[in-house]
């Protein structure tokens, strides 16, 4: 559904200022919602969209950013439209990379990085310490804990739940869906990433399946089991092969 009830201005560099002064600099051709609330020290670049949000402190926003960005339902039926726009809201310490949409309904904590062509879809819930790689998809309805690495490209289902300090690798593709349109009642199935779990480059996570506790899931493996906390799989489909060692553990590394 676009929105169409809040009144967006068109700024380019010259008259920004008498609207919304807590912007230190920013480039040309903006169209920012009248109601945007911005914290002190917000930085924009070019060709930057931005519908209702609410911005914290020291924020740098790339340039062809959309913030706030209204789903649109597709051309079926879809349970999860949105009815009037609900904003999209940030802590502090916030950077959105170049060409990064964040839609309507997102709430992200503090210290917030996400790099070039990050898209994080609406009613999605992110704490603090995160960041997304190049081109990361979060889906809608996710949720995410703190101190969160999610690397290049990765897919991250619809309703999925992910715990502090996990890390996912480049390409990992969470998978929701497991008969592909044609589960009954067309409802989701989101893997779980549980607290410090570790997920290698290119994996795929059947849907449903619960990624342990500082388990480790080797690069290019298939997940369709759960995975025991702190235990690493490896393969097609990923098996147990050993314990995850003692000094790779968070409890046991002075620097987490
Ligand atoms: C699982 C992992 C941690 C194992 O590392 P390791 O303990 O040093 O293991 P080794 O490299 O010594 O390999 C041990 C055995 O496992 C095999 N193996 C290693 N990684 C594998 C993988 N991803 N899939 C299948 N087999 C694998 C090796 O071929 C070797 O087999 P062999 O004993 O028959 O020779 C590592 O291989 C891995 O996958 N890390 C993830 C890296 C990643 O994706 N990072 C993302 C950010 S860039």
């Amino acid at each position: 559904m676009m929105n169409t009830t809040t009144e967006m201005l068109g700024l380019s560099g010259v008259n920004f200022n008498s609207f919304f002064p807590n912007i230190v600099a920013c480039g040309t051709n903006l169209s920012i919602s009248k109601d945007v609330v911005f914290g002190k020290n917000v930085r924009i670049g070019n060709n930057v969209v931005i519908y209702k949000s609410v911005f914290g402190d020291n924020v740098v926003i790339g340039d062809n950013v959309v913030v706030g960005r209204p789903p649109i339902p597709p051309f079926r039926k879809n349970e999860y439209k949105m009815g009037d726009p609900v904003a999209a809201v940030f802590g502090s310490n916030i950077v959105l990379g170049t060409g990064t949409i964040i839609y309507a309904g997102a709430t992200i904590g503090n210290n917030f990085y996400a790099a070039d062509s990050v898209i994080i879809r609406e009613d999605t819930i992110i704490g603090d310490f995160v960041s997304i790689g190049k081109q990361g998809v979060i889906e809608h309805h996710c949720k995410l804990g703190n101190k969160i690495k999610i690397q290049t490209g990765a897919l991250l289902g619809e309703f999925m739940e992910i715990e502090d300090y996990a890390f996912i690798g480049p390409k990992v593709v969470a998978a929701c869906d497991k008969f592909m349109d044609r589960t009954p009642g067309n409802k989701f199935t989101p893997p779980r990433i549980k607290f410090g779990a570790r997920i290698g480059a290119l994996v795929v996570l059947n849907p449903g399946v619960t990624v342990g506790k500082e388990a480790l899931v080797a690069s290019g493996a298939v997940v369709t089991k759960d995975v025991p906390d702190f235990k690493i799989v490896m393969g097609v489909p990923a098996k147990i092969v050993q314990d995850v060692p003692e000094e790779q553990l968070i409890s046991n590394l002075e620097s987490f």
